[in-house]
This record gives structure tokens, C-alpha cells and sequence, in this order.
């Protein structure tokens, strides 16, 4: 039983707002049928969104009752999404894939080594000319003091590791987290780094 089995089963919609406003560019940066890879995909609010936009989305998730909404989810709307209830360092794709992302996964990844093994199987799993979407909290704001058993980079830290890649878009974001009350009440507070970068198409 995973921190988050137990978030999702006492509520299953935690993450059902409104979409980030990169997801909801996505569908209009890529050729039609495009492949999605969304490690750490949650109940599959984004999958859902990019699936019924005619892209072909895998969701990796190490939470069992994530996964198990995800496949309810696309059955209910008839969306074919793949699914794979595994740590995202121990999924093994059979493909590369245009977009690979990872939305509010990195602060579970429990170390640097961690963290480095992921971005590098997340380099690999893409496609020339697809992206890499990491979307990470980072170490300021009042959250980030309280949540010292939590990974945090530093901002700008990410660029670190696309030094040769294309940096399509790279921000700081002010986000909105509901995953229980004690973070809602300190939502104004969790500061993001966003990073869209393209792979070279001939390394
Ligand atoms: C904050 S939620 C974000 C969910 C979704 N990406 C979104 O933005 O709505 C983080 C998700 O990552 C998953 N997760 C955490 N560590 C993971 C790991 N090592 N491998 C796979 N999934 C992981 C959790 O189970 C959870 O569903």
C-alpha cells in the first residue's frame, strides 16, 4: 500500500481540475497519433485528456489503485491507454516514444540517485525531436521547509541535465496541490520548476 493507494482511495477525483496549461498545448505540438508516456500518471487525469485528443498515452504508476481508476476511467470512455502499475524506474518500454513526462513525481524519488536514474531512462525513452516534460517541486516556499523526507531540487537545478538538449519552455510556477489538507492549506506556497526540452534529432 502505497502513500498515494491511500489518497486515491479515499478520493479517487483529488487531481481532477482544471489541466496545466502545457498539457493543454500538448495535443497541438504533435503529429496525430503521437505516443505519450506520463510516468507517475495518477487516476490519468492528463492521459484522459491527451487520449480522447487522439494520442496514444501509456500511464506508469507504482500505486495499484491509481492504475485501476486509470483502466476504469478509459473504459468508461471508451480510450484505449495502456497501463503498467510499476515504479517508474522499473518500467521497460518496448518503444520510444514522443513525449515522455513526469507531473509532480519527482519529490517521491527519495534521493539524487534516484532522481538522476530517472532522468536519464526519460532521455532514452523519447524519440529524436520529442520532449521530455518534467514538472518538479523545488526547494523554496514555506513547503518545502515542513517536508524535509520529500525531494526537492533547487530551481533551475533540471537544466543541469538537458545541457544538450533544445529547452523549449522552462519556468517557475506557483502550484496548486489537494492531495490532503495539510498541503491544500499551503498551496500559495509550493513553487514548481517546468522544463519542456526537445531531444537533439542527431546526437
Ligand atoms: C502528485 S501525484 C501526480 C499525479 C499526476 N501526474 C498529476 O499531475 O495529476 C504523483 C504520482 O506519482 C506516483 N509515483 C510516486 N513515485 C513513483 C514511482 N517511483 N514510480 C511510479 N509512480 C510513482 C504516485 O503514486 C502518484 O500517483
Amino acid at each position: 500500500m502505497t502513500f498515494f493507494d491511500d489518497v486515491y482511495a479515499k478520493r479517487p477525483d483529488v487531481f481532477s481540475k482544471e489541466r496545466k496549461a502545457f498539457i493543454l498545448k500538448l495535443p497541438g505540438l504533435l503529429p496525430q497519433g503521437a505516443t505519450v508516456l506520463d510516468l507517475g500518471s495518477g487516476p490519468g487525469d492528463d492521459a484522459l485528456f491527451l487520449a480522447k485528443r487522439n494520442l496514444n498515452v501509456t500511464c506508469v504508476d507504482c500505486s495499484k489503485v491509481a492504475i485501476d481508476l486509470v483502466k476504469k476511467r478509459a473504459k468508461e470512455e471508451r480510450l484505449n491507454i495502456i497501463c503498467h502499475n510499476c515504479d517508474a524506474l522499473d518500467f521497460e518500454p518496448k518503444q520510444q516514444y514522443n513525449v515522455v513526462m513526469s507531473i509532480g513525481l519527482v519529490h517521491r524519488l527519495e534521493n539524487k540517485k534516484r532522481f538522476k536514474e530517472h532522468i536519464l531512462k526519460m532521455k532514452e525513452w523519447v524519440k529524436p525531436g520529442g520532449y521530455n516534460i518534467v514538472y518538479l517541486m523545488i526547494n523554496e516556499g514555506e513547503f518545502f521547509k515542513q517536508k524535509k523526507d520529500l525531494l526537492f531540487l533547487k530551481d533551475k537545478e533540471i537544466l543541469g541535465y538537458y545541457t544538450n538538449w533544445k529547452i523549449r519552455d522552462f519556468r517557475k510556477a506557483q502550484g496548486i496541490d489537494v492531495v490532503n489538507e495539510e498541503v491544500s492549506e499551503e498551496n500559495g506556497n509550493i513553487i514548481y520548476n517546468l522544463l519542456i526540452a526537445q531531444k537533439p534529432f542527431y546526437i
